[in-house]
């Protein structure tokens, strides 16, 4: 299930392309669980907002762990956490050692070549991570039925030959070594699109996780991606 590669133990299931793409949530959830939460001024790629669910303290504070002297890892649930029971179950239920969890609000994109060119960046996911322990990742779920846009990922910021693109139905659910994969999120909506995002441990809980929820069928090149029709990854 799992290799250990350099110092950290990680997902074979990752170890290919950087991501694994699962089964939609059929869940319906009450868009108030994101909507009523106090969200902060945190850019990151592209004209965003976060809503902090879990974070180092418990406090709102969109910052990374290690300003406080922690990895990734063993968040505490804050303010906002108690509005999104849904989403705090979500969480819950992959069973995995969980860090930063986040609620992403991204207005429209401007164009895909400003997210190409300005928005593709690596996240800093295991600073402070302990040798020995789960390397972090992180898992997505949208929100908001935005199927027309999608999440860019690439393994070379300039090579888009490297690309892949996952589609953002309400209910898509993934997971992506994203300190690996330059990513950012392409939103062709009219309204903002949100999607909780959260931070989890590699080890046999997330894997457990992703095999009770695999698909087939996995995003194509980039010249195929587009093609891909929403059903393509409801499974
Ligand atoms: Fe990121």
């Amino acid at each position: 299930m799992t290799d250990t590669q350099a110092c950290h133990e990680k997902l074979s299931v990752l170890s290919e392309t950087g991501f694994v793409v699962l089964r939609s949530s059929r869940e319906r959830l009450d868009p108030a669980e994101w909507e009523s939460l106090a969200y902060l001024d945190w850019k990151s790629g592209g004209d965003t907002n976060f809503a902090v669910l879990a974070s180092a303290t418990g406090e709102d504070d969109p910052r990374g762990f290690w300003e406080h002297d922690k990895p990734d890892k063993d968040a505490i649930w804050t303010a906002n956490a108690l509005r999104a029971p849904s989403l705090r179950r979500w969480v819950m239920s992959v069973g995995a050692r969980f860090g930063r969890v986040r609620i992403i609000k991204l207005q429209p994109s401007t164009s895909e070549t400003d997210v190409t060119g300005q928005h593709l960046h690596l996240d800093d996911n295991n600073r402070l991570n302990p040798d020995g322990e789960g390397w972090v990742v992180r898992a997505w779920l949208n929100l908001t039925d935005d199927p027309d846009s999608y999440m860019i990922l690439r393994e070379d910021r300039d090579d888009p030959t490297t690309e892949r693109r996952i589609p953002l139905p309400a209910g898509a659910q993934f997971v992506a070594d994203t300190e690996r994969l330059w990513h950012a999120a392409y939103h062709t909506g009219k309204s903002p699109r949100y999607a909780m995002i959260a931070s989890f441990e590699s080890g046999p809980a997330l894997q457990a996780w992703i095999d009770a929820n695999a698909v087939e069928r996995m995003p194509g090149p980039r010249s195929s991606a587009t093609r891909m029709t929403r059903t393509d990854f409801l499974g």
